[in-house]
């Protein structure tokens, strides 16, 4: 579980990135980010792999907390996290294989056990065939895959998603989206950002909706893109 109690977060000397944040992210949902640009939907997302910590009030992430958390421990909870960005954060001159292998390695598993890691969640998102390939090499929707993959490979509980599909063409979001459909139907949870909402318009997910700092209530209209929308009453 996932939760936020109070929660406000100051870049410098600017306040209110986000304003009292009260959450609770249940293991095993599909969850949604929605609201404009600045409303301070990657701030959330941070705070949960505790890239940055709150200026004020908690967040607990299954057993840890902001209150009282190490570096060390940090590395613990990331460990735990897959996070993938909308610039997928690829190293372009090395193979897609290397690329996917790279957490299993730095952490010293054995060749054995990586190879066998690897080429599956290569084959789960469909580019096995691409292993040997460089990063560069591969099309934008190709690429996010890649870093789905390496968001799997040590079995994360969740996966944070920031803006997965913001470079992506509409047949690569949806790709991208029944990825994340089916890593949350084996068991993970799932937490997306995104500015899209004709990609996930149609999905029964639960929706926060952010503005200026703040969750909304779910009884409000909102602009998102062009489009000026009436919340839907939020999915439990
Ligand atoms: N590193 C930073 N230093 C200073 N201010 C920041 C920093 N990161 C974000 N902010 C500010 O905090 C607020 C929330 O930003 P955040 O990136 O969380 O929004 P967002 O909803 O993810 O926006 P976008 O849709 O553009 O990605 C914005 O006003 C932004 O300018
Ligand atoms: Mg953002």
């Amino acid at each position: 579980m996932i939760q936020f109690s109070h929660v406000t977060v100051n870049y410098g000397y600017v306040p209110g990135a986000l304003k009292d944040i009260n959450l609770q992210l249940r293991d095993g949902d599909f969850t949604l980010i929605l609201g404009p640009t600045g409303s301070g939907k990657s701030t959330l997302l941070r705070l949960i792999y505790m890239d940055i910590l709150p200026s004020g009030g908690v967040v607990k992430v299954g057993k840890w907390s902001s209150y009282r958390i190490t570096p060390r421990q940090i590395n613990l909870l990331r460990r735990n996290i897959g996070v993938v960005f909308q610039d997928f954060k690829l190293i372009e001159n090395m193979s897609v294989f290397d690329n996917v292998s790279l957490p299993l390695v730095i952490e010293g598993y054995r060749r054995k056990y990586v190879k066998r890691v690897v080429n599956t969640l290569l084959d789960e998102v469909g580019l096995l065939h691409c292993g040997d390939q460089r990063a560069s090499t591969l099309s934008l929707g190709e690429k996010q895959r890649v870093a789905i993959a390496r968001a799997m490979t040590r079995n994360p509980f969740i996966v944070i998603a920031d803006e997965p599909t913001g470079n992506l063409d509409r047949e690569a979001s949806e790709n991208v989206l029944s990825l994340l459909q089916r890593i949350h139907g084996n068991g993970t949870s799932v937490l997306m950002a995104t500015h899209d909402y004709e990609l996930i318009k149609d999905t029964p997910y639960k929706r926060i909706y952010m503005e200026n700092g703040q969750v909304l209530p779910p009884d409000r209209t909102m602009n998102i893109g062009k489009q000026r929308i009436r919340l839907l009453t939020k999915q439990e």
